[in-house]
Order: structure tokens, then sequence, then C-alpha cells
């Protein structure tokens, strides 16, 4: 790829990928439908991963504004019953609206989530701890539910002086490059996507941990996906933790699921992010797995928020 100018936009591609492209310039609060349309078509070509460059850490409409090109907003996990979080007792009747609304008067944004041991407001070190959410595995994020998030967005707040670089894989390189033999194997089998552990492998809240992967609650979505926006077929893995191909033996499930796995994240169809102070990466979800790099975690914050989703395709 050349060095492209978008009318106001530097674009480059990120150092060391074969996919993404950086891009300077761009006003939040200012995106015009012709700037939207040439940003999905950027994001066409690059194959689903954007960098945006920012000399600032942004407000939080400024991030919902750049969302907002990609997609709705999509509630972050563990906010609202059933997207990440199980229903206190005697709070199974409430409705969407009325936990927003109770969020809001909280002063908690229900559509973003701080990723890091800092205090959202102060930046100081969160003294309670346990604010850490650990991404040590690939992943895609929320597949466990029927319609998982298109887009993932974050944005750098602080960053440390090394480590907790952000890892992408191109699962549409990877479904282009699947041996036919797996090919075959894999066609018309789904995997079920477990919910009850997050990526760091805690338990989520309210959630039990399952006797094995066959009790695990999750939805099973197809292992090959159309990408409708491009017409590209992606692999659709989720996560490897607790995951089960429905309808075989666990053992069988198992070694289907590592060889898979094995495919998918080859270094040939990675690259992994070194972050700068007010960057946002946004990520179409169903093209690439994520994972967060080691990282000492009183160092680390990101926000996030991500966009409504769509039911899985099979290819
Ligand atoms: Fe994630």
């Amino acid at each position: 790829m050349t060095t492209t100018t978008l009318p106001d936009l530097t674009v480059t591609p990120l150092d060391g990928a074969q996919f993404g492209a950086s891009v300077s310039g761009l006003d939040p609060r200012n995106i015009t439908p012709d700037l939207r349309d040439a940003l999905w078509g950027l994001y066409k070509e690059r194959h689903g991963l954007l960098c945006f460059e920012f000399a600032h850490m942004l407000e939080a409409d400024e991030l919902h504004a750049l969302t907002a090109i990609f997609g709705e907003n999509e509630f972050a996990p563990g906010r609202i019953n059933g997207i990440g979080k199980r229903a206190a007792p005697g709070e199974e009747h409430l409705t969407v609206e009325e936990q927003v609304a109770r969020l809001q008067a909280e002063g908690v944004d229900p559509y973003m989530a701080y990723i890091g041991n800092l205090d959202p407001k102060t930046l100081e070190v969160n003294q309670k701890g346990g604010k850490f959410y650990g991404e040590w595995e690939w992943h895609t994020d929320m597949s466990y539910i029927p319609k998982p998030p298109t887009f993932s967005l974050l944005h750098a707040r602080v960053i440390p002086p090394e480590g907790g670089d952000t890892g992408f894989c191109s699962q549409v390189m990877a479904a282009a490059a699947l041996p036919a033999d797996l090919r075959e194997r894999v066609r018309n089998v789904t995997i079920k996507h477990d919910s009850t552990y997050g990526s760091s492998g805690q338990l989520r809240p309210g959630m039990t941990a399952p006797a094995s992967p066959i009790e695990a609650e999750g939805h099973a979505h197809p292992v090959i996906r159309k990408i409708l926006t491009t017409g590209e077929e992606a692999l659709f893995l989720g996560r490897r933790t607790n995951a089960y191909i429905p309808g075989m033996e666990l053992a069988e499930s198992e070694a289907l699921l590592n060889e898979i796995w094995a495919h998918a994240t080859l270094p040939e169809f990675c690259y992994q992010h070194r972050w700068q102070v007010g960057q946002v990466v946004v990520w179409d979800n169903r093209m690439m797995l994520h994972m967060r790099h080691p990282v000492d975690e009183s160092m680390h914050r990101l926000m996030w928020t991500q966009t409504k989703g769509e039911a899985v395709v099979a290819a």
C-alpha cells in the first residue's frame, strides 16, 4: 500500500502488518457522510483494522462519535442483564431502559468499559484493585451472545513504558489459507462460545463454573462465517477456553478445536500493536482475533466501546 491522502486525512499502513492502516487528522466531532464513506472504504481495503491518531486523550463523547461511524453502540459487558452479567436475585424483572436509567443516575456510562487498574476520573491507581480486565488469550469480544458486537474500539489513555501491546490476528487470512482437508472437516460445524469465563480466566458476574465445556453456557456459531459487508470469509472461533463443538465427544471436540486454533493463530496472520497515548484502534470482530500482551497492571489504561452486531452467517 502506498501512502494515501483522504480529504484532510493522512493514511499510512501499519508498520509490519499485512492489514490495517493509521489515520491522522480526523476531528471526531465533525464526521460528514462523505468522510464516513471514505473511512468505510479504507476499512474494507485494509481488512478490518484502523488506528486513529490523536495528540490528546479523547472525551467520552468523541469516542462515542467515532464508534457511531461504524455502528450503533452496544452495552459494555457486565452492565446489563444478559450481556456478560446475570441478573441479581430479585432484579430479573428490570427492563433494559430501567437498568440504563439506574446506571446513568449513578454516573456510569453503560456503553463504556474501562480497562486497567486506574480510577476512571483521576487516572490514579485504583487502591481497591480488581478493576483490571486481563486479556491474555486470543479472543473475539462477546462472541457468546447471538449477535456478537461487530466493531470494537480501544482508546489509549495511559500506557506503560513497556508491555501491554495488543495483538491482532486476521481470520480472513486464516480462512483463505485453511488447508482443504481441515476446511472439509469444519464445513457445517459450529462452536459453542463459552459465556462463563472472561479472557483472563475469571468467572463472569453471577456465573458458576460448568463441570465441563459440554455444560458451559453460550451461543453456538458457524466455524466459517461470511462477512456481509465485504463478501469475504473468516474463521469465527471466539475463545479457546471452554469452547465445545456440539454433537462431538469431548475428546474429539478438543482435538479438532486444537487443530483449528493452531492454524488460525499462525504468526503470519498476526500483527502486534504498540500503543501511543491518544490512539483509537477500531477493528472488525468478525474478521480478527485480538489479545493483550503481558503488562504491569498498575501502568495501563484504555477505554473501550463497541457496536451492536448481527447474527453470524455461515460461509
Ligand atoms: Fe477483548
